[in-house]
């Protein structure tokens, strides 16, 4: 119950982020595709004063002042640039879209790698470098995946509490080091994914605290947490779990080394 709850606030929060970013960004981008033609007419009027007057020395010097020509050409260029980054908001808020989508009751092919991609764009603010540490580098390795019959929204929810715990482990990792140090032997996050016979499998790897055997013993249990009371509810890989297994007919392994780093594996069937 609480797990359905705490991911739907979530995908409530970045469907209503995702919603409310459509009409401006719509209405920007409407507006510069209108823009261009308008700004054509106006210089084509310009010429037309060019060619029916001489200007005056007011004028000359204007001209020459403001570079004229290049302002035009730049302008058109600032338009254009413009445009790409509008259509570059427009598809992280159709991707935001895709993440929180509320699943159907039945199974539907899914791109995972497009589930990954959202999940590390969710996940960018904690990613970025800080004053304690460089960004976290992810390293993708995607190999070549038929489309997955699944619940695209669990899905995703396990990606997203996985790499959280990732995060969490890298920062632990960096606690007694200075940044030099992290510099010298950086945090890292692997995603590999590959397809076998009827089934895929991601291997999410971080180079983090990793963990005693005593803890691994329990990591999917609910409510196992090792972390602060803000921090965490031990609630992530049982719920993952659940999805991997129960609801997907798949498995979830863990291997992991203190000081060196933790792997989860992920297998799913391909058709359900
Ligand atoms: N990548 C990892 N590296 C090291 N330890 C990990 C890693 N992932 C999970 N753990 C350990 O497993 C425990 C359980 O993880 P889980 O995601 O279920 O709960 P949580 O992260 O503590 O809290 P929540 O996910 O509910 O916010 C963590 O507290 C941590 O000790
Ligand atoms: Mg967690």
């Amino acid at each position: 119950m609480i797990q359905s709850e705490k991911m739907s606030a979530l995908g409530n929060l970045v469907a209503g982020i995702a919603h409310e970013m459509n009409n401006p960004v719509g209405f920007i981008s409407a507006s510069l595709k209108q823009a261009k033609p308008s700004f054509i007419d106006i210089i084509e009027h310009l010429k037309l004063y060019q060619e029916s007057f001489t200007p005056n020395q007011k004028i000359i010097n204007h001209t020459n002042e403001i570079d004229l020509s290049y302002c035009i050409e730049d302008f058109f260029k600032m338009l254009d640039s413009m445009i790409v980054a509008c259509d570059r908001i427009i598809s992280i808020s159709n991707s935001l879209r895709t993440f929180s989508r509320s699943d159907r009751d039945y199974k539907q092919p899914f791109n995972l790698h497009e589930g990954i991609d959202i999940t590390i764009l969710i996940l960018k603010h904690r990613l970025k470098a800080n004053d304690k540490r460089p960004a976290i580098t992810v390293f993708k390795k995607y190999g070549d995946l038929p489309q997955v019959e699944c619940f695209p929204g669990q899905i995703n929810q396990v990606f997203m509490n996985i790499l959280a715990n990732a995060i969490d482990a890298l920062d632990a990792s960096n606690t007694e080091r200075i940044f030099a140090e992290i510099t010298a032997n950086p945090n890292r996050i692997t995603i590999t994914t590959l397809a076998a016979e009827r089934q895929v499998k991601i291997i999410i790897d971080d180079n983090g605290v990793g963990m005693s055997e005593e803890v691994k013993q329990h990591i999917f249990d609910h409510l196992f947490t090792t972390k602060g009371v803000n921090q965490g509810t031990g609630l992530g890989l049982a719920i993952a779990k659940q999805i991997i297994c129960d609801n997907h007919n798949g498995q979830i392994d863990c291997l992991s080394i203190p000081r060196e780093g933790t792997k989860f594996v992920i297998t799913l069937p391909i058709s359900a």
